[in-house]
């Protein structure tokens, strides 16, 4: 097992590792812009004075070199977590080499490993040639594969609780089955499920993005919400907390009664990767701050969140996780009618910059000819639910309402601009983290309050 009392130098490794991905992804930026810059790996910083024709050039896709270096030291940690097998002889056979080595706890380290230099190349293709959506969309997947086939090979749950009338629906049009109580398992549906999610972590995170620190600073905050829930389940709280938090009870002579056994390792597993993960953002993010020095591009986006769906699904939390990504959902929502072509997607959906006040206001897509019955009606219900500005021609008669000329792009950091009025790039930023972080505190509150239901077992 990864986790016994021996196993706390892995751990505190670990928390060194994550100090020095920090200090790497604050020193190496800067050492590496240069270069970037030279192969024409550079962008126009968009929301700046001079913006698309004269915007400062700033290095791009500098999420390659934290990449690098995170899986470097993710490789150099391999062996820490078996330490403990090198040193005790009874563990050695005839040959010198342990013989009850945990195979599969290195087989989903791997797999885990794999899954994230698939996706970093994967990313850096996308920063290289701009690949098509339809294009990119599958290439997760396929990353996933080996992730999937780990899950399956631990024998990885496929039940959800639910209600007994879902349930009850799902077994009767025969996609799901159930066990006892509330319990449905929900078989390939459940895999179906989990074969999305790096699709949906990895671009999701992609297009929240066009302001100076908002895409690493999601990522950090999305990284400590896993730190902090793997944290719940290591064996590392006192007692009086637990008793006082009720959950715990001596008597019963049990620390945490989910902390315990392969559970513990799992989280254990999640953190050894989401520390150092956490050390890199906020080491990059000291360079992609406003005013940014350094963009993360797409590399950075799908190497984060592939890192989220690899820990989940290994750590059997992949419902957990996508509870920290309720502001992607959103904006993955409100952007659907633009990702799937209903209203015109332009290439740059960020904020635009006004050069008066250096300030953000929201950005428009314009309609030069009136939009098509579909689009209106969608445009019609968004503005209702007040997500989007719509701009209207004057009516040609009193009883209809004129045509739409232009509506905001629809994504949460216009909807934000349009609720809140301009602001500053960095105000905004910090507005979108602060969404964020209520994001997860809703998800923990739902995890452990309302929805513990859902998730037990
Ligand atoms: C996604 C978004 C796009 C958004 C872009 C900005 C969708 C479908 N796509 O596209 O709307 O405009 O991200 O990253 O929603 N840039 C800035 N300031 C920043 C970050 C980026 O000006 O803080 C500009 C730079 O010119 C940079 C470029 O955006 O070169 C990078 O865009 P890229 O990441 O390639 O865009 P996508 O991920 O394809
Ligand atoms: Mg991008």
């Amino acid at each position: 097992s990864l986790y016994e009392e021996s196993r706390f130098p892995a751990l505190q490794a670990n928390v060194g590792f994550a100090l020095l991905a920090f200090v790497g992804g604050v020193w190496i930026v800067p050492r590496v812009s240069e270069a970037f810059i030279e192969k024409g790996l550079k962008g126009r910083d968009l929301l700046k004075p001079g913006g698309r024709s004269n915007g400062p050039w700033i290095p791009e896709c500098l999420g390659l070199p934290c990449a690098s270096w995170y899986l470097g030291l993710m490789m150099l940690f391999i062996p820490f977590p078996f330490s403990h097998l090198f040193k005790s002889k009874s563990l050695l056979g005839d040959v010198g080499r342990p013989e009850s080595f945990p195979h599969n706890e290195l087989t989903l380290y791997l797999s885990s490993l794999l899954s994230l230099l698939t996706a970093t190349l994967l990313g850096f293709i996308d920063d290289l040639f701009d690949i098509r959506w339809r294009h990119k969309l599958p290439i997760p997947i396929v990353a996933a594969v080996p992730t999937l086939l780990v899950y399956y090979s631990v024998g990885g749950a496929t039940s959800v609780v639910l209600p007994k009338a879902v349930g009850g629906w799902l077994g009767g049009i025969g996609l799901g089955r159930f066990m006892d109580g509330n319990v449905v398992d929900l078989g390939p549906i459940y895999y179906l499920y989990l074969i999305l999610l790096p699709t949906f972590t990895t671009n999701s995170i992609n297009i929240l993005a066009g302001i100076n620190g908002v895409e690493v600073l999601q990522a950090l905050i999305i990284s400590l919400s896993v730190l902090l829930n793997d944290l719940l389940f290591l064996p590392i709280w006192p007692e009086s907390l637990l008793v006082w938090m009720k959950i715990s009870n001596p008597q019963q002579g049990r620390i945490l009664d989910w902390a315990i056994g392969e559970v513990v390792d799992r989280h254990l597993m999640s953190f050894y990767f989401m520390a150092p993960l956490s050390g890199v953002c906020l080491g990059f993010l000291w360079h992609n701050w406003y005013p940014a020095k350094a963009f993360p591009g797409d590399t950075f986006c799908y190497f984060t969140g592939m890192a989220f769906s690899a820990v989940a699904i290994q750590g059997h939390f992949s419902k957990t996780l996508i509870l920290f990504f309720i502001p992607q959902i959103f904006n993955f929502i409100l952007s659907c009618p633009q990702l799937f072509g209903l209203v015109d997607c332009p290439r740059h959906r960020l904020p635009s910059y006004d050069d008066r006040s250096g300030l953000l206001n929201p950005s428009r897509v314009i309609f030069e000819l009136p939009p098509p019955r579909k689009t209106v009606i969608v445009l019609e219900i968004l503005s209702f639910l007040k997500l989007v500005k719509l701009e209207r021609l004057p009516p040609i008669n009193e009883s209809s309402k004129g045509y739409i000329k232009s509506s905001t792009n629809l994504t949460i950091i216009n909807f934000l601009l349009v609720h809140f009025g301009p602001m500053r790039e960095d105000k905004l930023c910090i507005l979108v983290g602060i969404v964020q972080v209520s994001g997860s505190i809703i998800a923990f509150a739902i995890r452990y309050g309302v929805g513990s239901w859902f998730y037990g077992g």
